[in-house]
């Protein structure tokens, strides 16, 4: 145990995912498995930890989600912070707190955040052209704008960032910038806004981020960071035009709202700030620099590598403006997960889905836990595919791991009854097995400070395969018959082994570990017990057998794959309709429609549907009722005044008790996507159509 001297603090963050879609396995390899194993780890060196988490509820990646749903943004919200937040109890990620960015004391400390910066003088004020969507009346930023990116030419970049190559970006560095509400080219119109002068903390964040960094930060993150201070860094603004998220603390700024990416780190402290209220304790021993600079805590941010800038750049510049804050010591970035060699994607289903695997594999968070850990993108991209997830479960996590324990157990209870026994002399194989296992503990110990999960896990594989290949080669089920004293020297070491793997276990597979304890009959033990032989007195009783893992049958990795291929037919199909095209028709067949323009005079949602608006549609001819299945994509409110093209001679159909007089022409995109076919300019409504 570290004495008062060795004992560290430590605060570790996660990165607070949007609350705008369920969790999958991208996402725990990410940040959250490293982040919990790590965490994990240094609890068990007995320091004093707090991880934190907590939902991101701001910015367009959620005002987008409830637009496309026909949604409040806190509906949304509220079904995914509760959704993900119990994903994660149940793999175990073992967070202080999750919290969440929609509480009243996240929005109290943004502000007083702002607040302090404004006072110092830390912005710029400045009116200037921002691009503007005149349809939807809304200034376009961030994910409400995309283009081509002027680094790597990259076609889906954001108007705040490139998540192909990472770069930070203004909307106006994008290369033929496009509304994503509207699908048509922004104006510029005059707007101000609050900015943070990076290039101010240029000359600090290159010493402070990367001198004598280049063997302490992950190359991943030394890169990215080294060739954005190269570039040269530009002032960016910490406002938004937008009716959604924290309310910037001005009056004269009444309507704006904090950038996402100002308030959503400052959801670390928040969450912490939320934790100490809770658990009575002192936040800001955390967070704060402290009088006697050893006792700053050492600050981890851990993250995927699309949030790099966010974390190196933005927001230690953020906490040095104002002062009072420790800067983060590391922040190990991971590649990303790809699946079944292709990219994980929310919007194509290509991906595995933490809620349904819970449902699918119950009682096995440990073994996905495992092998994500196995092939995490530590340096690059990696790929989980379910023939290789069952293959490291049944010829690891079972053949090895399980295997062992099984045996040393059933054979314990079965020649002595579950008690451990005393040993004999040792011979030269029992010295080198338990020298090798007192290795371990500081093997893994040191992989895991230098953010190398993979190695920290294969030694603790190593270790299981040590105690399965010495009771393999020792062959005490044989010797009982001649040697039952060698039997009880055998048994005792390899329990120890047992022992030992319950504590080695104990960051990577949680679950596995308490188990493993509870069969031993033996209270969970911390990481500086690791490596010894006499964990198990001799004369203590062993629990009763348990089996630890099962393997995964060829039929659930057919399932899983069916899936998937059936998640990719449905969105092959969805494309091929879109690029088919039809059967030709005549050209009286096309002149008999008749298609007019028209202008949505009133609008309201059709009462116990979800899809369904009944318009008032004014056709130049009347005034005429027409049900569209629109409502997830838009809000009823929104449409008046909307022009139109209206097929007026369609036979009337009733939908769901209102008889509906036509229909309005929309386009639809790849996407799901909709949007209103009419007239590039406005016409009067009735101009015929053909
Ligand atoms: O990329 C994301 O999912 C962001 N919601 C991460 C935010 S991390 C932190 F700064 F809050
Ligand atoms: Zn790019």
């Amino acid at each position: 145990m570290p004495n008062a001297q060795q004992k560290k603090r430590f605060t570790i963050t996660s990165a607070l995912p949007y609350a705008n879609g369920p969790l999958h396995i991208g996402h725990l390899a990410g940040a959250y498995i490293p982040a919990d194993i790590f965490a994990r780890f240094q609890r068990l060196k007995n320091h004093d930890v707090l991880h934190v988490c907590g939902s991101d509820e701001h910015g367009a990646a959620i005002t987008i989600k409830a637009k496309k749903e026909g949604k409040e943004p806190q509906e949304i919200v509220d079904q995914y912070h509760s959704q993900i937040m119990e994903s994660f109890q149940k793999f175990g990620i073992g967070f202080d707190i999750y919290h969440r960015t929609s509480a009243q004391i996240h929005h109290e400390l943004s502000q007083e955040f702002f607040l302090t910066l404004y006072n110092k003088g830390e912005f710029i004020e400045k009116e200037s052209e921002q691009f503007y969507d005149e349809k939807y009346k809304q200034f376009l930023a961030d994910r409400y704008i995309v283009g081509t990116c002027p680094n790597c030419h990259h076609d889906g970049a954001y108007g705040d960032q490139c998540e192909k190559c990472g770069t930070s970006l203004n909307p106006t560095d994008l290369i033929n910038p496009t509304s994503t509400l509207s699908g048509e080219k922004p104006v510029l119109k005059i707007t101000k806004h609050w900015y943070l002068p990076l290039d101010k903390y240029q000359t600090f964040l290159e010493e402070w981020l990367l001198k004598g960094k280049k063997d302490i930060l992950k190359s991943n993150v030394y890169g990215q960071c080294n060739s954005w201070l190269n570039s040269g860094l530009q002032a960016r603004s910490m406002t938004r035009d937008l009716d959604w998220g924290v309310d910037v603390p001005l009056k004269e700024a009444k309507g704006k709202k904090l950038y996402v990416w100002l308030d959503a780190p400052i959801g670390y402290i928040s969450a912490s700030k939320q934790w100490a209220l809770d658990n009575n304790k002192d936040w800001e021993k955390y967070w704060k620099i402290q009088n006697d600079p050893k006792n700053n805590a050492h600050l981890i941010h851990f993250i995927g590598k699309d949030n790099i800038v966010f974390h190196c750049i933005i927001f230690p510049a953020i906490l040095k403006a104002h002062g009072d804050y420790i800067l983060p010591e590391n922040i190990p970035a991971n590649e990303f997960l790809n699946l079944e060699g292709d990219k994980l994607s929310t919007s194509r289903n290509h991906a595995v889905w933490l809620h349904e695997y819970l449902e699918e594999f119950p009682g096995k968070e440990d073994e996905l836990r495992y092998v994500l850990t196995s092939i995490l993108p530590e340096t690059s991209d990696s790929e989980f595919t379910w023939k290789d997830f069952q293959a490291r479960v049944n010829n690891e996590l079972v053949a090895i791991f399980g295997n062992f324990i099984n045996r040393v157990m059933v054979l314990s209870h079965k020649y002595f009854d579950g008690v451990v026994c005393k040993g004999s002399a040792l011979t030269d194989s029992d010295k080198q097995v338990l020298n090798e296992l007192a290795s371990y503990p500081s093997k893994i110990e040191k992989a895991i400070n230098s953010y190398r999960f993979r190695e920290a896990l294969s030694y603790f594989m190593q270790a299981a395969r040590l105690g399965n290949k010495y009771l393999a080669d020792e062959e005490p089920w044989k010797l009982i018959k001649t040697d039952e004293e060698r039997v009880k020297t055998v048994l005792n070491i390899s329990l120890q082994i047992a022992s030992n793997l319950a504590i080695f276990a104990r960051p990577f597979l949680p679950f596995t570990a308490k188990k493993l304890f509870e069969m031993l009959n033996q209270a969970a033990k911390g990481w500086d017990q690791g490596g010894r032989g006499d964990l198990l007195p001799v004369g203590h009783q062993l629990g009763e057998t348990q089996l630890l893992f099962e393997k995964i049958t060829d039929e659930e990795v057919e399932f899983q794959l069916k899936k998937l291929a059936q998640a990719a037919a449905s969105n092959q199909q969805a494309n091929s309709e879109a690029l088919a095209g039809k059967p030709a028709v005549t050209f009286d067949t096309f002149s008999a429609m008749d298609i007019r323009s028209g202008e949505i005079v009133a609008a309201e949602k059709v009462a116990k549907t979800k899809k369904l608006l009944r318009l008032t549609v004014d056709t130049g001819l009347d005034r005429r009722t027409i049900v569209s299945g629109i409502a997830e994509h838009f809000k009823a409110e929104d449409l008046i005044g909307q022009q139109v093209s209206v097929l007026l001679n369609l036979e009337p159909r009733n939908i769901k008790g209102v008889e509906s007089q036509g229909m309005i022409l929309m386009a639809e995109d790849s996407q799901g996507k909709l949007f209103f076919v009419a007239p590039s300019e406005k016409v009067l409504p009735g101009s015929i159509i053909r």
